[in-house]
C-alpha cells in the first residue's frame, strides 16, 4: 500500500466529519430542533451538512425562492426539475407554491439525501425523488421536454467540464417549450484574469477557463470563466437570459447567493 494522497487525506477529512455529524445528529434532535415553516421536516444535521454550511440551510433556500420570485419564475401548476436537489432545502417553500397540479423531481448523487427525503416527503404524491449514478446516469430518470423549471442550486459549483456539460445538455432535454433553468455558479470574467490568479481558485493556473480552490479536492468549489460556461450552455442549445451577480467565496458579505444564470431554449 503506497503513502495516502492529498486527495485520500482530504476524501478522508470529509467522511470523518460526514462521521461526527451523523453522531451529533440526534443529540440535536432530541435537543429539539425545529422544523421549517409550518412544521416542515428539517433534515438531519450531517445531511445538512452535505448541502453546504448548516447555517445556510433555511436562508439559501429562501434567497433563492425570493429570487424565483423577483424573476417571476413561480406559478401553480409548474413542473419543477430539481438537479441536485440534496436533503430537499427547497422543497418546503417551493411545493407551498406548485399548487395541486404542480410536480417536483429532485435528482441526486447522494443516496441518503434522496432517502431520506423520499421518506420525509412522502405524503405528497406531487413530490418525487431519484438518485442518479455516478457519471453513468444519463439521460437522467426525468421526461424529456416536460420541464417548465429547471433549478441547479449550488451544483455546476462542484462540477468539472465533462460533468457540467452533461449536465447541461440534460437540463436542454428536459426542458419544456418555454421553460427556463436557473443555475447557480461561481462566474468569473475570462478576459479580466486570463493569466491572473483567482485567489479563493488557485488550481490549476492562472490561465485556466475552469478553476478550483483545493488541488485536494476540485470538486469542493468549481468557478468557471463566464465565457466558458455561456460556450458550454450554448453547446447544449441554451442561451443566457439573465444574470444576477452574487458572491464569491473571499468576496465581500454575500448578500445574495451565487452568481445565478437564467438560461432558456436557444432553438
Ligand atoms: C451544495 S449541495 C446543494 C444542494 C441543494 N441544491 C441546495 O441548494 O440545498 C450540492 C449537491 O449537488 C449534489 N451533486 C454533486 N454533484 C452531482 C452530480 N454530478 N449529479 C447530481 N448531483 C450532484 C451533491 O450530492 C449535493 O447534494
Amino acid at each position: 500500500m503506497g503513502l495516502p494522497t492529498a486527495a485520500s487525506v482530504a476524501d478522508l477529512a470529509v467522511a470523518a466529519r460526514t462521521l461526527a455529524l451523523r453522531a451529533l445528529s440526534p443529540l440535536e434532535r432530541a435537543l429539539g430542533a425545529r422544523g421549517g415553516p409550518g412544521g416542515a421536516p428539517l433534515p438531519p444535521l450531517w445531511l445538512r451538512r452535505h448541502a453546504g454550511p448548516v447555517r445556510a440551510f433555511r436562508p439559501s433556500a429562501e434567497q433563492a425562492l425570493a429570487l424565483l420570485d423577483r424573476l417571476g419564475l413561480v406559478r401553480p401548476g409548474l413542473r419543477v426539475l430539481d438537479f441536485g436537489c440534496g436533503p430537499g432545502s427547497l422543497v418546503p417553500l417551493l411545493s407551498g407554491r406548485l399548487g395541486p397540479d404542480g410536480a417536483y423531481l429532485g435528482l441526486d448523487l447522494h443516496a441518503a439525501s434522496i432517502h431520506w427525503c423520499r421518506e420525509a416527503f412522502a405524503g405528497d404524491p406531487r413530490l418525487r425523488f431519484e438518485r442518479l449514478e455516478p457519471a453513468a446516469s444519463r439521460p437522467w430518470p426525468a421526461a424529456a421536454d416536460a420541464w417548465d423549471l429547471v433549478l441547479a442550486k449550488s451544483v455546476f459549483t462542484h462540477l468539472l467540464e465533462e460533468e457540467a456539460r452533461a449536465a447541461l445538455a440534460e437540463i436542454r432535454r428536459a426542458l419544456a417549450p418555454g421553460g427556463r433553468a436557473v443555475v447557480t455558479a461561481f462566474l468569473f470574467d475570462g478576459a479580466t484574469f486570463a493569466g491572473r490568479p483567482l485567489p479563493w481558485f488557485p488550481c490549476p493556473d492562472a490561465h485556466a477557463e475552469v478553476r478550483w480552490r483545493r488541488a485536494a479536492r476540485p470538486t469542493a468549489a468549481v468557478a468557471w470563466a463566464r465565457e466558458s460556461f455561456a460556450a458550454l450552455a450554448g453547446a447544449s442549445g441554451l442561451e443566457e437570459e439573465r444574470f444576477v451577480a452574487g458572491f464569491h467565496p473571499g468576496g465581500a458579505a454575500p448578500p445574495a447567493g451565487q452568481d445565478t444564470l437564467v438560461l432558456r431554449p436557444s432553438d
